[in-house]
């Protein structure tokens, strides 16, 4: 059975319900899911995993401070271990992807791309194969301005049905891909 993990920031709960449908889709497809929000004390050891979704709300460009005190954490961890050496070997079997809810008011989806490379290159750092990076709309709760007059529209209501619907079929295909991969 994968093992799946589903770690995740959020502060208005737009990735935490991503991270919900992600979770959702994985035990419908047969996983082993453990569902964590980062706090200033999680330590989880991303190497007990098959499969890693890490996700965080954008705060300017870039994860949530939470979701990078975690990474930095935990980088400090590896170092110790000696998992990050120069030329990181591929682990074999340990498959990742990365997303983001952003409202992107400013520039559009360029507000979220530096979030998730953020997040991509710290579970290289770590072994991992990143599979995707995901790069969710979510209103911009608490700003009438930044949910209706920014580069992508009205984002009122986002994620909503259809994004979630989106990323449970994204989930899907990625289970698909390694189900192949491993027969
Ligand atoms: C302090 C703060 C900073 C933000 N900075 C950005 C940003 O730089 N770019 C962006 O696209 N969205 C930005 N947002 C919007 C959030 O990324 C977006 O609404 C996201 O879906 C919130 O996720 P959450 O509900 O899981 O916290 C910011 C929101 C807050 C509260």
């Amino acid at each position: 059975m994968t093992r799946a993990l589903v770690l995740y920031s959020s502060v208005t709960g737009n990735t935490e319900k991503v991270a919900e449908r992600i979770a959702e889709t994985l035990r419908k497809e047969g996983c082993d899911v453990s569902f964590v929000r980062v706090d200033e004390e999680t330590s989880i050891d991303l190497l007990e995993f098959d499969l890693v979704f890490l996700g965080s709300a954008v705060h300017q460009w870039l994860p949530t401070k939470t979701m990078m005190d975690y990474v930095k954490r935990m980088l400090k961890h590896y170092f110790k271990l000696g998992v990050i050496v120069p030329s990181v070997p591929i682990k074999p079997g340990k498959y990742a992807v990365c997303f983001c809810t952003f409202s992107g008011p400013h520039t559009g989806v360029s507000e979220a791309v530096p979030a998730t490379k953020w997040m991509r290159v710290f579970l290289e750092h770590v072994g991992f194969t990143v599979l995707d990076e995901w790069h969710i709309v979510g209103e911009f709760k608490n700003s009438e301005e930044n949910s209706t007059l920014g580069r992508l529209g009205n984002i009122k209501g986002r994620p909503d049905e259809r994004d979630l619907a989106e990323v449970e079929e994204r989930v899907v295909g990625i289970l698909n891909a390694l189900k192949l991969c491993y027969s």
